[in-house]
């Protein structure tokens, strides 16, 4: 297998490195706790150009339990980009020379690629506009596996604003690589873009569109919630039209088999209910633990 360089889209990796990553990341769990060596030395530049909590956090702590040394900044209003008009070209010509890899997060769609057309050095797309965010894409697909011991045969539903959201653009098409069945809950609005339908018939999987919540959960092992991204909306008016459509109750989670799980990128708005956090079903925040240990074998199968 050739060396991974930059993780751009969830395309730029083969089954083979997915499997491979989530793997690595089923060993990282033992040294995220003792802590390693394995990135001793190394730095790593995170350029947030929008808002982040869990991935940049996660990143940062991956790289710190590996051993590695962070910078980079969080509110782009105090970078030159945001403060004085600094091309991104500019901005990633001049961190490649600082640190051994770049993780960007940038709200236009193609950001990443164009980074990764600058930089000498790995570029790892955090979230693109709202196109893709492979690294999210493999911290679900490991947190599916360890919850539920397999992906294959499983029914997935991916539910809520499927439109702007990218982490289901980019969890949609990592899942080709398995034979899953595929619900797709959204607002009429809200639809997965064709194409996307398209490819996922194309690798085989059984497709599904429904615009309500209750088709998705009734024969789902999988259901994965996604707020309705508001700030990628171009008129405020389609928004109000479908906020709060979606909204998983705990009546709805107590008719879900004990053994299901409800997932989520998070941060949620009002589309999980905080009464159901403490439901068995609920499992985002062990989610948000397993982002550590995915960001932990990325960054150490790209610089090792
Ligand atoms: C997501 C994102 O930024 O796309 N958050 C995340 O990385 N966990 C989801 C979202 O913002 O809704």
């Amino acid at each position: 297998m050739g060396a991974l360089h930059n993780l751009i889209s969830i395309h730029d990796l083969t089954r083979d490195e997915i499997d491979l990553i989530l793997q690595r990341a089923a060993e990282m769990e033992e040294i995220a706790v003792t802590r390693s060596k394995l990135l001793n030395g190394r730095i790593m530049a995170c350029l947030f150009f929008e808002p982040s909590t869990r991935t940049r956090l996660s990143f940062e702590s991956a790289m710190l339990r590996l051993g590695g040394s962070v910078l980079g900044f969080a509110d782009v209003g105090v970078s030159s980009a945001g403060g004085k008009g600094e091309t991104l070209a500019d901005t990633i010509r001049t961190v490649e020379r600082y640190a051994d890899v770049i993780v960007m997060r940038h709200p236009l769609d193609g950001s990443a690629r164009v980074a990764a057309e600058f930089s000498n050095r790995p570029v790892i797309n955090a979230g693109s506009g709202a196109e893709e965010h492979p690294t999210q894409a493999l911290l679900d697909l490991y947190s599916i596996q360890k919850m539920k011991g397999t992906i294959d045969g499983l029914n997935i539903s991916l539910c809520g604003d499927l439109k702007y959201g990218r982490t289901v653009h980019s969890l949609a098409m990592a899942l080709i690589e398995y034979d899953v069945k595929i619900t797709l809950a959204a607002p009429e609005q809200l639809q997965m873009k064709p194409s996307i339908i398209q490819v996922m018939k194309e690798a085989g999987l059984t497709v599904v569109e429904v615009d309500n919540i209750d088709d998705a959960i009734n024969e789902a092992d999988v259901v994965y919630m996604t707020r309705i991204q508001k700030e990628r909306f171009p008129d405020i008016r389609e928004y109000d039209a479908v906020r709060g459509r979606f909204r998983l109750k705990r009546e709805d989670v107590e008719q879900m088999p004990d053994d299901a799980i409800i997932l989520h990128p998070l941060p949620r708005v009002d589309e999980l209910d905080p009464e159901i956090d403490s439901l068995p079903q609920a499992r985002y925040f062990d989610q948000v633990e397993a982002g550590v240990v995915t960001r932990m074998a990325i960054l150490d199968l790209i610089l090792n």
